[in-house]
């Protein structure tokens, strides 16, 4: 298989340089919130949660006080922008360390939740990561592991990722590499099985968001995927026109054929489950 850029800290350091940790993006909130139940249902108020990919720390970072919230990625861009961002800031703060998520600096059992949002198709080795997790958490913890619905169901994503793919080169990913549309609930859960878990719940989440004018999406396409966004943002001034011409007119057919201005998104949360005993 060829190993894309995205499987280097370096890749992310560059996607990362310069993102505003805390960028407005609704359906990064509402991903987020799906998320934050989840918590409060399952990891007790002395609790810890670990993300493990946690770019600039946007989901911990809104995390209601209580748990104990520790944030690793390897990208020491993405954490150095987590643990130097200025707010919203989460009343029982947050620890940033940085750390590969195939060998975690963390004691056996010793955390209540590993949550990793965006992250199962960009690790080099997913099952090694899902034993990983499975190794630190105490018995009775939870993953929490995301995935995409499917492209139909996501055009927050697709509009930008068709319109950016179109104009640069090399911004599609490699074929034989696994994207962010590739994998299923199916897949994962052999990981997690193999890795020792319960057969995980999926939960799955909808979303419509309003899109009246083309500079709202790109607040939303930046926080859902980065990498495209930070091929746009790198692009030279005539593509990026281009570009932006290319998802001025996907918008227009997707409001003649929708009827409203309104575009989708679609998320599954697994949660699984280390057993207790
Ligand atoms: C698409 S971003 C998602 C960031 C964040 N979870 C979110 O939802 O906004 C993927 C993140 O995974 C991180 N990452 C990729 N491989 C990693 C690894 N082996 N260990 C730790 N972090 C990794 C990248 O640095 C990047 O910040």
């Amino acid at each position: 298989m060829t190993t894309p850029g995205y499987h280097r800290p370096r890749h992310w350091d560059q996607v990362h340089h310069s993102a505003v940790p805390g960028s407005p993006s609704l359906a990064a909130r509402a991903l987020s919130t799906s998320v934050y139940d989840i918590v409060a249902g399952e990891v007790p108020a002395d609790g810890t949660v670990v993300d493990i990919a946690c770019g600039t720390g946007g989901l911990l970072r809104g995390l209601p006080a209580g748990p104990r919230a520790v944030g690793m990625d390897f990208s020491g861009e993405a954490v150095g922008l987590a643990a130097g961002s200025p707010g919203p800031g989460r009343g029982g703060g947050a620890d940033w360390v940085r750390a590969d998520a195939h060998q975690l600096p963390l004691r056996g059992a010793s955390v209540d939740a590993v949550l990793c949002l965006a992250g199962v198709w960009v690790f080099a080795d997913p099952a090694r990561v899902l034993t990983e997790a499975f190794r630190v958490l105490r018995p009775g913890g939870v993953a929490v592991v995301h995935l995409w619905g499917s492209p139909a169901d996501c055009r927050l994503i697709t509009l930008g990722a068709v319109s950016v793919g179109q104009v640069v080169q090399g911004s599609r990913l490699t074929a034989g590499v696994t994207g962010p549309f590739e994998l299923t609930p199916d897949r994962v859960d052999v990981w997690l099985r193999d890795a020792g878990f319960a057969p995980a719940d999926w939960r799955r989440s909808d979303l419509r968001l309003p899109m009246a004018r083309p500079d709202d999406y790109w607040p939303e396409f930046a926080a859902l995927a980065p990498t495209s966004y930070d091929h746009y943002r790198r692009a030279a001034t005539g593509d990026r026109v281009q570009i932006r011409a290319l998802l001025a007119g996907l918008l227009t057919a997707s409001r003649r054929r929708a009827g409203d201005d309104s575009l989708s998104l679609s998320w599954l949360l697994g949660v699984a489950r280390r057993a207790a005993g």
